[in-house]
């Protein structure tokens, strides 16, 4: 038997971005981003709220920083999404985590995070909720002990984590089971 759930946000699992800005003060901002993922190539898509601290540093230096959180630091990441910079000038300061500024981008890496998308501003639209943040990534820096031997991303060194927004709770990525573009390749022969 189904049922109808009505209107749910229904998608799992969600990735948990971390998204680094500098502020007017040069002072560093991280949020923590659930509704966000790769539009295009080369474009990356965020869903935020109207009064983040984030989207006014994004108006404001037209850049930001998009990092996957990782096991290890799931206690900064939560914290991220639960703190303001509006309120909390040392939001950043209290996780103890560390940065730098991206040479590509007026944006910070946040250095224990292993893989960081330095991306510029492209559009703004405002929406009834909030504002659908467009960027472009210029360069993506990552940490070399993510790296598998042929110079790619091994997505099992990142240890990434990703959210369920039935439940409210963050999983841990498990192991890669069948081979996209040839699990079902048999199919296409009948
Ligand atoms: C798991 C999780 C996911 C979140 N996803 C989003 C999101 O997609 N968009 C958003 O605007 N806020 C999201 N938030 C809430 C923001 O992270 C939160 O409002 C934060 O305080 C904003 O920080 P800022 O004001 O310093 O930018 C999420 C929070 C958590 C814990």
């Amino acid at each position: 038997m189904r049922k109808d759930l009505g209107v749910v946000p229904a998608v799992f699992p969600m990735p948990v971005l971390m998204v680094g800005t500098y502020d007017e003060n040069g002072k560093v901002n991280v949020m923590n981003l659930a509704w966000g993922n790769i539009g295009t190539r080369e474009r990356i898509v965020l869903n935020m709220g109207p009064d983040r601290k984030t989207l006014a540093n994004i108006r404001l230096k037209k850049a930001f920083s998009v990092a996957l959180a990782d096991e290890k630091h799931v206690k900064e990441a939560d914290f991220f999404g639960m703190a303001t910079g509006n309120n909390m000038p040392d939001k950043f300061e209290r996780s103890g985590l560390h940065a730098v500024k991206s040479e590509h981008v007026d944006a910070p890496i946040i250095e224990e995070f292993p893989l960081t998308m330095e991306c510029e501003l492209v559009e703004e639209r405002q929406v009834a909720e909030g504002s659908i943040i467009t960027g472009k990534i210029i360069n993506v820096n990552v940490d070399e002990s993510v790296l598998g031997e042929n110079g790619k991303v091994d997505a099992s060194k990142l240890h990434a984590l990703v959210f369920d927004q039935f439940g409210m709770s963050y999983y841990k990525v498990g192991e890669p089971f069948a081979k996209a573009w040839n699990a079902g390749a048999e199919l296409t022969k009948k």
